[in-house]
């Protein structure tokens, strides 16, 4: 494993105003995260996970605090730069798998790459390349109706990964998969850290699946992270 920095968020907040009550859904978060890393998120619904993981793709924008990209802090980047960072650096996926049903699997990943130069041959073949990668070649003209769920999310995941990103950040990948569909989808995102370098940050309800795939995990609370049980093979938190 790769042990350069990749990111750090320093006094991490994102608090939400409702009328006179204020949700602080991220309080004052500390992370380091380095290359190649598969780290989990932990933590009761409500607890800030989601929020986290939108405010490190860059999709939503700290109250307070800052995250630190390579050593250059996100708010300074231009637009140009976000949403080079948001389609390129990032990759993300979602529990509910977000495909577009009038589309192939094929076509859904191609489309990742519809506003990126690649010429159109091109795409094809990259999205072909990548659908194979995720054991899907014998899968590529269905749509996502006539596809199980571990099917439509690991044509998710070949989406995500079709551009090339440094990291995925996974939002309950798992959380409408059975058992058997879990364990796939976590083994693959374990192949494509080990194989590829790629870093993962993956939130899941499942301590187990944790426990299993990421080097370690960070468990949150009401916004902050508290030190996880040494059972979680995680590290101290702020
Ligand atoms: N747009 C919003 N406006 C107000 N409050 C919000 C908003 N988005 C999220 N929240 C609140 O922020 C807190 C954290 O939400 P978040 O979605 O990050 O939790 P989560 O840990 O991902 O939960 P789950 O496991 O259920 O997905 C929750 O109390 C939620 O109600
Ligand atoms: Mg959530």
């Amino acid at each position: 494993m790769a042990s350069t920095q990749w990111l750090t968020t320093e006094d991490l907040a994102r608090h939400y105003r409702r009328g006179t009550h204020t949700v602080k859904a991220v309080d004052g978060v500390n992370i380091v995260i380095e290359r190649g890393e598969f780290v989990a998120v932990v933590g009761a619904s409500g607890s800030g996970k989601s929020t986290l993981l939108n405010l490190l793709a860059g999709l939503d924008t700290p109250t307070c605090g800052r995250i630190v990209v390579d050593n250059t802090a996100l708010s300074t980047f231009n637009r140009r730069e976000l949403a080079t960072y948001r389609a390129r650096t990032v990759g993300m996926v979602f529990q509910s798998f977000n495909l577009i049903g009038h589309h192939t699997a094929l076509g859904n990943v191609e489309m990742a790459l519809y506003f990126t130069e690649t010429p159109r041959s091109k795409r094809r073949q990259l999205a072909m390349a990548m659908l194979e990668r995720v054991g899907l070649s014998d899968r590529t003209d269905h749509r996502p109706a006539d596809l199980s769920g571990g099917e439509q999310q690991r044509v998710a995941l070949a989406r995500a990964l079709v551009k090339r990103p440094e990291v995925i950040l996974a939002d309950e990948p798992t959380g409408n998969l059975d058992q058997q569909n879990t364990e796939q989808i976590a083994h693959l995102l374990q192949r494509l850290n080990a194989e590829d370098n790629l870093t993962v940050i993956m939130v899941t309800h499942d301590a187990d699946l944790a426990r299993k795939c990421a080097h370690r995990t960070i468990r949150m609370h009401y916004g902050r992270l508290i030190k996880p049980n040494s059972a979680d093979g995680g590290e101290a938190a702020s």
